[in-house]
């Protein structure tokens, strides 16, 4: 039997469209779902919108529709937003589903029977944007501290659950199982508030004051508090309490949440599952913020960072990658787009990207797509393998952690590990001297790169699903399995490996000029500045250029200067090259060998930084940055370009 897995995002209030740090909890959610099934569990996924309350009926007063009209229309954009994110999630529950409404009242009515729920007239001070009381303690400045506004006094008459006698069973829960809250700053936080005495929640609402809401079913002039009826769609959702998904999977809940909705998850919500005779969740996991300019993103502040004006300008994987490299699981961070085109451009673009291309462009070249076997292996190639092997624990350890940041780091440790062994065993020259090695070579490159695939697979999963198939991988995706990754040279490729377009393609970090707008402002990017029209020449003078294809077979550094770098090139049955390029701004050096380029072979030999240039290579410059023009597949060194 497998292991099971149950993940759970925060419903999210449908007062507001999502922005990026909704998408980065529902990725997290998404990339822990994923990780388990590699893990080989049966798991369970749930999102979805929270729709009740005084702040949902204000925001449909101010779009001019009615709470119903207004919660489909918002809810109905989570909806569409989760696939186009590739959320992976199995349900979408929202909190006017009749079943929702109908288990809400069951659990209500559950702990009203254990008499933990009691009727008493109240004043007290109240935050309508929290939609909660304060107690004076809480304030800062008198002021609610999200919403940096006074509190009303309101006096009303209402239920109340008694969630003072659960406070010690709740410190001793906690104390005792040290993971229950985590990462451990949010625990000792929760443990603190705990340290005082607890008071009882409010759990309704008169309807004289409020009608969307759930019935209570012992009062029929009252609706239930939005986190009463709120957190429970976390056993709605599995069919509680008859539910096979509930039996199966909430044993094993994990709820992910920002440290905003520390308090309802770590204190209400245990305290509501004690009363109900249900066990408490596994794991709640807690997050920071994305700030922009130091401060919490949020739409009454106008700065707002919109996730599909990110994925459209630089794609999804990216996007995605970037989230989830940047931010430490836990701690606050700053969003800059800047630093998400470093990322894209350094980590995928060129770490993982060219591994990629290069490593296939090998295999056609050498071996016309067919994967070689491995022969006798030297202590570099064990190395390799070695390293390979042991990141897939390394990984599993950050995982469990939640140090997302970490597993990745691993990962690109073992990318540039391969790119390292590529330029050291130098396949091109093995290809003339050593056949036989060079299989040895090819293979373990291969299987390294299976590993990456199945790993880097949770955070972006269409580009590894790409790799899996360009490697020619049965088991892609969702059927890729750690324990198959571990067992090296378990799969031979299922068709002759694939070319490799590029996966990611690079942003030109200098297109943020002044009138280049972040996505933050909504504008698109502008177009690419394009070179003015050249005149026109003859065929006859075209004739005169002698084009042809080269392979990169070393690159090194020109002392003192910015944008230079010396390449050798392979030209096939002439000599080898030296070629002068400004390619240095936009490749790392270690990532050139083994790439094919067109090279303009009959222009005069021309001296820069000291260096004699025997060519010039061709390259295309847009908003992407400048990009190499390499044939669509290998072709022979020094074949013309016709
Ligand atoms: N409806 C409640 C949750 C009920 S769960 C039973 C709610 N909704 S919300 O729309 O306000 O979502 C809050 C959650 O959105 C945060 O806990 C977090 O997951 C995510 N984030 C919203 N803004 C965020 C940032 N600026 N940064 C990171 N995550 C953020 O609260």
């Amino acid at each position: 039997m497998s292991e099971k897995f149950y993940i759970t995002t925060p419903i999210y209030y449908v007062n507001a469209e999502p922005h990026i740090g909704h998408a980065y909890t529902t990725i997290v959610a998404d990339v822990l779902n994923r990780f388990h099934k590699l893990a080989g569990s049966n798991t369970f996924f749930l999102t979805g919108t929270d729709e009740h309350g005084d702040k949902i009926v204000a925001a449909a007063e101010n779009a001019g529709q009615t709470p119903k009209e207004y919660t489909d229309r918002i809810s109905g954009m989570f909806q569409d937003l989760w696939p186009r994110l590739n959320i992976s999630n199995n349900a979408f529950i929202r909190t006017t589903d009749a079943y929702h409404q109908e288990t809400v009242q069951n659990i209500l009515s559950l702990v009203k029977e254990k008499d933990d729920i009691y009727f008493s007239e109240y004043e007290g001070l109240y935050c309508f944007g929290c939609e909660r009381f304060y107690t004076e303690k809480e304030l800062v400045d008198g002021k609610c501290p999200d919403h940096q506004k006074e509190p009303d006094i309101i006096k009303e008459a209402n239920y109340f659950f008694r969630m003072s006698r659960y406070q010690e069973w709740l410190i001793e829960h906690i104390t005792e199982n040290p993971s229950f809250i985590r990462p451990e700053r949010y625990r000792n936080e929760v443990l603190s508030f705990l340290s005082e005495p607890l008071e009882d929640l409010c759990i309704s609402r008169p309807k004289s004051r409020l009608k969307w809401g759930i019935t209570l079913p012992f009062d029929e002039d009252f609706v239930t508090y939005v986190w009463f009826d709120a957190l429970i769609n976390y056993v709605s959702a599995l069919g509680y309490p008859e539910g096979a998904a509930f039996q199966d999977f909430w044993p094993v809940a994990q709820h992910v949440i920002a440290k905003d909705i520390l308090k309802p998850h770590g204190i209400y919500w245990p305290c509501m599952l004690k009363s109900a005779g249900i066990e408490p969740y596994q794991h709640l996991n807690v997050h920071g913020y994305w700030n922009i300019n130091a401060g919490k993103m949020s739409k009454s502040v106008g700065n707002v960072v919109e996730p599909l004006e990110l994925v459209d300008i630089y794609g999804l994987d990216p996007f995605r990658y970037f989230l989830m490299r940047e931010m430490a699981f836990g701690l606050d961070s700053e969003f800059s787009e800047d630093a998400l085109v470093q990322r894209l451009n350094a980590d995928l673009a060129n770490d993982l990207g060219n591994l990629v291309s290069r490593s296939l462009t090998m295999v056609h070249k050498y071996f016309e797509g067919a994967l070689p076997s491995a022969g006798p292996s030297n202590e570099e190639d064990e190395a390799l393998k070695n390293n390979a092997v042991l990141l897939i624990e390394i990984y599993q350890g950050h995982m469990n952690q939640l140090a997302f940041h970490k597993a990745l780091m691993a990962v690109w440790e073992v990318i540039s590990d391969v790119n390292k062994y590529i330029d050291q065993m130098a396949p091109w020259v093995l290809a003339k001297s050593e056949p036989e090695r060079l299989k040895t070579v090819i293979n373990h490159i291969f299987e390294t790169l299976r590993i990456v695939a199945g790993l880097v697979w949770p955070f972006i999963p269409a580009s590894a699903e790409k790799i899996q198939e360009q490697l020619g991988l049965t088991h892609k995706g969702d059927q890729c399995r750690l324990v198959d990754l571990r067992t090296w040279g378990l799969e031979k490729p299922a068709h002759p490996i694939l070319k490799a377009p590029g996966l990611f393609p690079r942003i030109d970090l200098k297109r943020k000029e002044k009138d280049a707008p972040p996505a933050a402002t909504k504008k698109k990017p502008r177009k690419a500045k394009t070179d003015e029209k050249p005149s026109a020449i003859s065929f006859k003078d075209f004739q005169k250029l002698d084009l042809r294809i080269g392979v990169i077979i070393a690159a090194e550094e020109i002392p003192d200067s910015k944008k230079l770098l010396k390449l050798t090139v392979d030209m096939g049955e002439e000599r080898e090259r030296t070629v002068v390029a400004g390619i240095k701004e936009h490749y790392r050096k270690e990532t050139l060998p083994g790439v094919q380029v067109l090279l303009v072979a009959n222009l005069e030999p021309v001296k820069l930084m000291g260096v004699e240039s025997q060519g010039m290579l061709l390259a295309a410059g847009d908003k992407g940055g400048l990009h190499l023009i390499t044939p669509d597949s290998a072709a022979m060194p020094g074949a013309r370009v016709k």
